[in-house]
C-alpha cells in the first residue's frame, strides 16, 4: 500500500463513519505561544475540544503534519522523527470510549481496511491514580473485542495520560503492533520491548487542566485520536523500519548517492548480530539527515526561516545538524538543497506548499548550509588542535587519570573549550556540546555533562558581565564588535514585539525572527496591513523604552517556571529543562520578558534610536518588519 492509499484509505473509513474531513493546519500554530510547533492533530483543535462550535459538525478526521522536537535524541532509530503526519480522528461530545476503541480495531484489524495480524496486536490502558481512576471502561471493551488480558498492560500516567500544559486531557489507549520477527510474537506485551511500537493513541479528554495544574471535569466528554502515518505503512508493507516505505526510501536513495555508502537491507539487529556495529551507526546518520531535512523543508514551506529564536532557531538547529551527521558520513559539499529536492517531489502531491514555496526552501538551505560549513570546518580544526596538542599533555593526563575521575581533571577544559567554540567560532551551543562529548567518549572518556554545563554557563554569565562593564564606559572604544551589534538587535527584537502586542493587540506573536549585524527582521502574527499611524506609534513606543535606559536582566529558570511568570516565545523544551528568561522592566511595569537564548545588551539605553524600515505580508496571516538601529 503507498502513502497516498494510506491517507485516503483512513478518512474514506472515517467518512463512512459520519466524519468530515478537515483539511491539515500549518506547522505554526496560530495564536498560540505556549508551542512554537503544531505536535498534533488535536492542537489546532483545542477550542472546539473545550466547546467552541466546529464548523464541520462534531466529528472530524484529518491527516496533520507536525513535528515534535521533544524526542529529538531518539530520532535515528527506525521509528521517531522531527516531523510526522499524523492520521486523526475526534469526537466532540458525541461517541466515546466504546465507540472509539471499536473504530480502531475494525479500521486496523478488518480485511476490508488495513487487514494487520490480531496476533501483533497489544495495547495499554490507564492504570488510575489519586486524579483520575483505572479506565475499567476502555479495560472491558478491549477484553470484549477478544484482546488477551495479557495483552492488555495497565500503566501510569507516564504512559496513559495525553495533554498539554494546560487544557483538554485525559487518560488515554494506545495501540502496539509487534514489528519483531512475525514467528516470535510473545503471548504478553512488555511496554520495555522496542519490538511493540506504539501505533496510535485514543485518548479520552474528559478533564480541562487548569493553570495550577487541578483537572476541572469536561462537560464535553472528546476522543482525540492520533496515529502515526509513517509506522502505521511500515507496519502495512510488513516492513521493519520507517525508513524503508515510500516517504523516506527515495531520500535514503539520495544521501546513499551523496555518501556513496549504502543503508543496506538487513535490519539493524542483524547487522549488529554480524558484528557490524559500525554499519548501524551509519544508518543513523542517513536517518537524521533525512528525517532533519525533511523537517526542514517542511518548515520553511510555512514561512519560517532560520534565525536564533523561536520556530527560526529549531529549523536552524536542524539544518546545521543534518550538516554536521553528513559530514561524518563523507558528504563535504553543500548538499540540503539535493536532498530537499526528493522531499519536495515526494509530498507535493500532498502538500501543494512545497512546490509553491520551492525557490525559498532551496535560497533558506543553500544559504543556511554554506555559512553553516564554515563555521564548521573552523570549529572542528580547533577542537582537533585542542585534542592533539601535545602542550597541553591532554592524552596523557587521559590515560593517567581521566578514566578514573574525568570530572575533577577536566570540566573546566572543556567547558572552556565549549566556550571558545560558541564565542570566537559561533557554533551554536548545543551542537558545540554534542561534536565534543562525541570526540571524547569515541575515545572512551564518558566526561560529566551537567558540571561542563554548569561551569559553561558561569563562563557565559561573566562574559555578559565584562560587556556590561565594557559598555559602562571602561574600555572605551575597545570591544563593540558584530556581535555587540547583533545583541543590541536582540533586545530592540523584544522591545518591538512588545510594542506590537500593545498597538495591534495580544494576537500577536513571534513567528520568526532573523538578525544580521545591520538589521533586524521580525516575522508576527497579524492579518492586516499596518497603517502608517501604527508603525509611527509603535516606533515611539521602542525609542520610549530606550530612552528610559532600561536595564536587560537574565534570569535562568525551568521552562515551567517561566511559562508561569508569563514569558513569552515559550520553546519546546523539554521537561525540567533550564531556559533564560529575558525581562525589561520599569519601576514594576513589564515592558517585556521573554524566553531567548541571548546574547542581549545590558541596558535599554545602549539601542540608540530604533527605526522600522519596512512593513511587508510575509505569508497568510504573518507580517513582516524590518527595522534598524542608528
Ligand atoms: N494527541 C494524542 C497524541 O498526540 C492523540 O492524537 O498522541
Amino acid at each position: 500500500m503507498n502513502a497516498q492509499e494510506l491517507r485516503t484509505k483512513y478518512l474514506e473509513f472515517f467518512k463512512s463513519k459520519g466524519h468530515t474531513v478537515i483539511p491539515s493546519a500549518s506547522l505554526v500554530p496560530e495564536n498560540d505561544p505556549s508551542v512554537l510547533f503544531t505536535t498534533a492533530g488535536m492542537h489546532p483543535l483545542v477550542p472546539y475540544l473545550l466547546g467552541e462550535k466546529h464548523p464541520g459538525g462534531n466529528k472530524l478526521v484529518n491527516v496533520q503534519k507536525c513535528i515534535r522536537t521533544g524526542d529529538i535524541d531518539e530520532v535515528g532509530d527506525t521509528t521517531h522523527h522531527t516531523f510526522f503526519e499524523m492520521l486523526g480522528n475526534w469526537s466532540l461530545g458525541e461517541y466515546f470510549k466504546e465507540d472509539a476503541i471499536k473504530m480502531s480495531w475494525e479500521f486496523l484489524t478488518s480485511p476490508d481496511w488495513l487487514d494487520l495480524d490480531k496476533n501483533r496486536i497489544a495495547v495499554s490502558v490507564f492504570e488510575g491514580d489519586a486524579d483520575s481512576p483505572f479506565d475499567q471502561e476502555a479495560y472491558d471493551v478491549w477484553k470484549s473485542l477478544g484482546m488477551s488480558e495479557k495483552k492488555i498492560a495497565r500503566l501510569p500516567k507516564k504512559n496513559n495520560w495525553w495533554g498539554m500544559d494546560k487544557g483538554p486531557c485525559g487518560p488515554d489507549t494506545e495501540i502496539f503492533y509487534w514489528v519483531g520477527n512475525p514467528n516470535e510474537i510473545p503471548e504478553s506485551f512488555n511496554d520495555d520491548n522496542d519490538f511493540w511500537v506504539e501505533i496510535w493513541n485514543n485518548v479520552f479528554m474528559q478533564y480541562d487542566k487548569q493553570s495550577d495544574g487541578t483537572l476541572k471535569v469536561l462537560e464535553q466528554k472528546n476522543v482525540d485520536t492520533g496515529m502515526g502515518m509513517e509506522r502505521i505503512l511500515a507496519a502495512v508493507n510488513g516492513l521493519d523500519d520507517n525508513y524503508k516505505t515510500e516517504l523516506f526510501w527515495p531520500i535514503i536513495k539520495k544521501i546513499e548517492e551523496l555518501s556513496k555508502l549504502e543503508y543496506g537491507n538487513k535490519s539493524d539487529e542483524e547487522y549488529i548480530k554480524d558484528d557490524k556495529q559500525c554499519w548501524v551507526d551509519v544508518r543513523k546518520q542517513f536517518r537524521i539527515i533525512a528525517d532533519h531535512i525533511k523537517a526542514a523543508t517542511f518548515i520553511i514551506a510555512d514561512g519560517v526561516v532560520p534565525s536564533n529564536t523561536g520556530q527560526g532557531y529549531v529549523l536552524r538547529r536542524l539544518i546545521r545538524r543534518a550538516v554536521r551527521y553528513g559530514k561524518l558520513i563523507g558528504i563535504e559539499k553543500d548538499f540540503a538543497t539535493s536532498v530537499a529536492e526528493i522531499v519536495v517531489q515526494e509530498y507535493s502531491n500532498h502538500y501543494p506548499e512545497l512546490a509553491k514555496n520551492r525557490a525559498l526552501i532551496f535560497a533558506e538551505l543553500k544559504n543556511e548550509e554554506e555559512k553553516f560549513r564554515k563555521t564548521l570546518d573552523n570549529g572542528l580544526k580547533k577542537l582537533e588542535k585542542y585534542l592533539s596538542n601535545p602542550e597541553g599533555n591532554f592524552w596523557n593526563k587521559v590515560k593517567d587519570e581521566v578514566l578514573k575521575q574525568a570530572d575533577i581533571y577536566f570540566n573546566d577544559d572543556i567547558a572552556n573549550l565549549l566556550f571558545d567554540l560558541y564565542q570566537t567560532n559561533g557554533f551554536p551551543i548545543e551542537l558545540a556540546m554534542e561534536v565534543v562529548f562525541e570526540e571524547f567518549e569515541k575515545r572512551d572518556v564518558i566526561l560529566n555533562k551537567d558540571k561542563i554545563t554548569q561551569k559553561f554557563n558561569k563562563l557565559f554569565e561573566q562574559h555578559q558581565d565584562l560587556s556590561r562593564t565594557a559598555s559602562a564606559g571602561m574600555f572605551k572604544g575597545g570591544l563593540q564588535d558584530s556581535g555587540q551589534e547583533s545583541a543590541k538587535l536582540h533586545s530592540a527584537t523584544h522591545l518591538l514585539l512588545a510594542a506590537l502586542r500593545n498597538v495591534l493587540g495580544d494576537h500577536v506573536y513571534q513567528k520568526g525572527s532573523n538578525i544580521t549585524p545591520e538589521r533586524l527582521r521580525l516575522d508576527f502574527s497579524h492579518s492586516e496591513k499596518m497603517t502608517p499611524e501604527q508603525l509611527v506609534k509603535v516606533q515611539e513606543l521602542v525609542n520610549a523604552e530606550i530612552q528610559a535606559d532600561l536595564e536587560i536582566v537574565r534570569e535562568e529558570m525551568s521552562l515551567e517556571d517561566a511559562k508561569k511568570i508569563g514569558a513569552m516565545g515559550v520553546f519546546e523544551a523539554k521537561y525540567g529543562e533550564k531556559v533564560s528568561v529575558y525581562s525589561i522592566s520599569d519601576n514594576g511595569r513589564i515592558a517585556s520578558k521573554e524566553i531567548c537564548g541571548g546574547p542581549h545588551a545590558s541596558r535599554t539605553g545602549q539601542l540608540g534610536h530604533f527605526r522600522i524600515q519596512k512593513e511587508e505580508a510575509s505569508s497568510a496571516g504573518v507580517r513582516r518588519i524590518k527595522a534598524v538601529l542608528e
